[in-house]
């Protein structure tokens, strides 16, 4: 059986940030959902969490039935929070460890890790440019694995090590509980370092298995502002790249975001500067222009959302054009070769096939038939101050431009409003509705002349 220890009770002082470090977002998610995938991934029967600082707040995070939190009420060092989940293991499963602000470690490498701790206990190392801040992996001179040492803690000589700890380690419950027995604080920070456990196996005559990690993924850990932008461009670039594998046409991977799950067609593309959050699908030849933002979104075959378009929540549906410029909002469903132009926002609404609101309107709660048009300026007054009220269009419905829409109101199949009216009443479908002053031409006007100014 495999149980996994994820250590999560740091406070991340160096992120300057009230939330705690593994709350903060990558690609829109927690930290520490990344590693808990992880977990579950490499096959994790259960997971032990261990909590700290904002402990309610990451407890409520992780929530789950395969996990179990533990909480590390003072902070003294990743020994100490191992020790505080491990009795909850059962002696004989294996227990591997990960970090909680470690959240990219590759599958391939867990699974490594795993199989080389069956006989005793395996580290995950890597090779890096600048080691500076990381426990080094000190070998002796046949290249035997002896100790981590601390940063901290290094020799001047230790210190040219470029070999690192991960931090990822995995052995069997009841020897790590027991090596977790025996570890010392006697060190440059006072702490309960995990890696020494290393240290007391080989002690032991029990072999150490270094696996040496192959991804750069399996080290990038969040303790700064800094990496955790960096954790993000590595991560968009790895989505951007996967769906350029599956034939999607990026204008530029390093000016696409995808904060959530995005499923694409055949023949997609997708302009510069585009945010994609939520759920969102993509149907065949769909076409995202530049600098838009789209959540929770369907866009159907062939659909064209025009550049500097938000979408939240709405339907799109196939041959529809969205945009330039407009803003769809949760519960808005587009009909097929529908049109929506500039400066249109649309809420709660359903446009039938081939109905076009081009320009400057708000639709509110309505629903617009086939066919309709809806002119420049008009409003559905959907809103008395305390109660929504629906407005509903039948098909080839022309609606005049400016016109203001006072709802609750129909207007039938066919019926045509004159622009500039404010309608109160519903309309029949053989009906023209003309609701404003009408025109009168003073004959003679005389226009005002400019009175002198006064001292
Ligand atoms: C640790 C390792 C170091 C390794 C590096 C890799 C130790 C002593 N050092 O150093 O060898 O190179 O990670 O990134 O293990 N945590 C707790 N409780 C504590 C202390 C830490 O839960 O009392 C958690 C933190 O929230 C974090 C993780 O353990 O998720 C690592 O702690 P951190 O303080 O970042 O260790 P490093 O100094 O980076
Ligand atoms: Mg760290």
């Amino acid at each position: 059986m495999l149980e996994v220890i994820i250590l999560a009770a740091g406070q991340g002082s160096r992120m300057q940030s009230k939330l705690p470090k593994v709350l903060h977002s990558l690609s829109g998610r927690p930290l520490i959902h990344y590693t808990l995938d992880a977990a579950r991934a490499a096959g994790a029967h259960r997971i032990h969490v261990v909590i700290g600082c904002g402990a309610d707040a990451v407890e409520a995070a992780v929530r789950a039935p395969d996990v179990q939190c533990h909480l590390q009420a003072e902070q003294k060092g990743t020994g100490h929070a191992v020790q505080q989940a491990i009795g909850a293991c059962d002696s004989e499963s294996t227990v591997l460890v990960l970090f909680g602000d470690v959240p990219l470690v590759t599958d391939a490498t867990l699974q490594a890790v795993v199989t080389e701790a069956e006989d005793g206990i395996a580290m995950l190392s890597a090779e890096v440019e600048d080691p500076a801040g990381y426990g080094r992996v000190v070998r002796d001179e046949q290249g035997e694995f002896l100790a981590v040492v601390e940063h901290r803690d290094a020799s001047i000589a230790q210190q040219q090590l470029r070999e690192i700890n991960t931090g990822v380690l995995a052995s069997r419950a009841n020897l790590l509980e027991d090596w977790l027995s025996r570890i010392q604080n006697h060190n440059a920070q006072s702490e309960y370092y995990l890696p020494d456990v290393l240290a007391l196996a080989k002690e032991d005559g029990v072999a150490v298995v270094v696996v040496v990690s192959d991804s750069p993924l399996d080290t990038l850990g969040v303790n700064t502002p800094q990496q955790l932008e960096y954790l993000e461009r590595q991560h968009q670039w790895v989505l951007a790249e996967r769906l350029m594998a599956a034939g999607v046409f990026v204008a530029d991977r390093a000016r696409l975001d995808i904060r959530g799950s995005l499923r694409c067609g055949r023949d997609v593309s997708i302009d510069f500067n585009v945010l994609f959050e939520g759920n969102v699908t993509l149907g065949d030849e769909v076409t995202i222009g530049a600098h838009c933002v789209i959540r929770n979104a369907s866009i159907e075959t062939g659909a064209h959302i025009r550049p500097f378009t938000h979408i939240d929540g709405a339907t799109v549906k196939a041959g529809a054009e969205i945009g330039p410029y407009a803003r769809l909002r949760p519960g808005t469903e587009i009909g097929e070769q529908a049109k929506v132009g500039n400066f249109v926002e649309i809420k709660n609404t359903s446009l039938g096939t081939g109905a076009k609101a081009s320009h400057l309107t708000y639709l509110g709660d309505a629903t617009v038939g086939a066919w309709s048009n809806v002119g420049a300026g008009t409003i559905t007054c959907n809103y008395d101050g305390a109660n929504k009220y629906r407005t509903e269009l039948g098909e080839g419905v022309f609606i005049g431009s400016n016109s203001t829409l006072v709802a609750p109101l129909s207007v039938a199949s066919g019926g045509f409003v004159a622009a500039g009216s404010t309608i109160t009443d519903d309309v029949q479908g053989d009906q023209l509705a003309v609701a404003r002053g009408r025109q009168h031409n003073v004959d003679g006007w005389q226009r005002p002349t400019k009175t002198e100014d006064k001292p």
